[in-house]
């Protein structure tokens, strides 16, 4: 699949049909993150793979944040809302949780450096599932519970997770929700 077919059919994913993948693909996944460009190179990110105990471990800590989803009563409909509530109860059945996390720094330079980094590093992830035929959603959500998925990857005081990106075969077709292309200011 050429690059521009990969960007545009990217969508997320958020209803998996449980299939477990083979770890193969995972392996081609990961290849994938690592050649992501980084700041100086320092390729920051460490990708936990969570199958099994773990997965449903993450995912029972992820299905607390659902009380988290009435702070934004006022920007979804009551559907919406229901929705985000049935997907991060079990994390629409992913077989497969990538736990992306950066060392934690003071310095908000190498900060910054990091989550673009490690965003890079997802991106690639994200592309690269759909030549393997499979769905990816990467979400920040986690960060409600945090310190519950930091215990459970037993990531200790130097690392910070980012973002888990789901990854799975998709049950159903992802929307394809409207992207602007209304997105520049030209300077000459
Ligand atoms: C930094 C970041 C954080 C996101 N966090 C969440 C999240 O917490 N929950 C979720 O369902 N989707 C999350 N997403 C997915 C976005 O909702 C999605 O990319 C956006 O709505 C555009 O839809 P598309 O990916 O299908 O094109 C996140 C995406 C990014 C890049």
């Amino acid at each position: 699949m050429d690059v521009m077919t990969a960007i545009d059919q990217r969508h997320s994913c958020r209803s998996f049909d449980g299939e477990p993948v083979p770890r193969e693909i995972i392996d081609h996944l990961l290849h994938a993150a690592s050649q992501a460009p980084s700041s100086m190179n320092a390729q920051p990110w460490r990708f936990h793979v969570a199958t099994g105990k773990t997965r449903e471990a993450l995912s029972e800590a992820m299905a607390m944040t659902t009380v988290h989803l009435q702070e934004y009563m006022d920007i979804f409909t009551s559907e919406e809302l229901q929705s985000y509530e049935r997907f991060y109860s079990d994390l629409g059945q992913a077989p497969v949780i990538l736990s992306v996390t950066v060392p934690c720094v003071h310095d908000d330079i190498e900060r910054i450096n990091g989550y673009v980094s490690a965003g890079c590093a997802v991106e690639n992830v994200l592309l690269a599932s759909g030549e393997y035929g499979l769905g990816c959603c990467s979400i920040t959500a986690p960060v409600w519970v945090r310190d519950k998925l930091s215990e459970i990857l037993e990531l200790g005081d130097d690392w910070e997770i980012v973002s888990l990106v789901l990854v799975g075969y998709a049950a159903e077709k992802p929307l394809a929700p409207a992207h602007s292309q209304n997105i520049a200011v030209f300077h000459d």
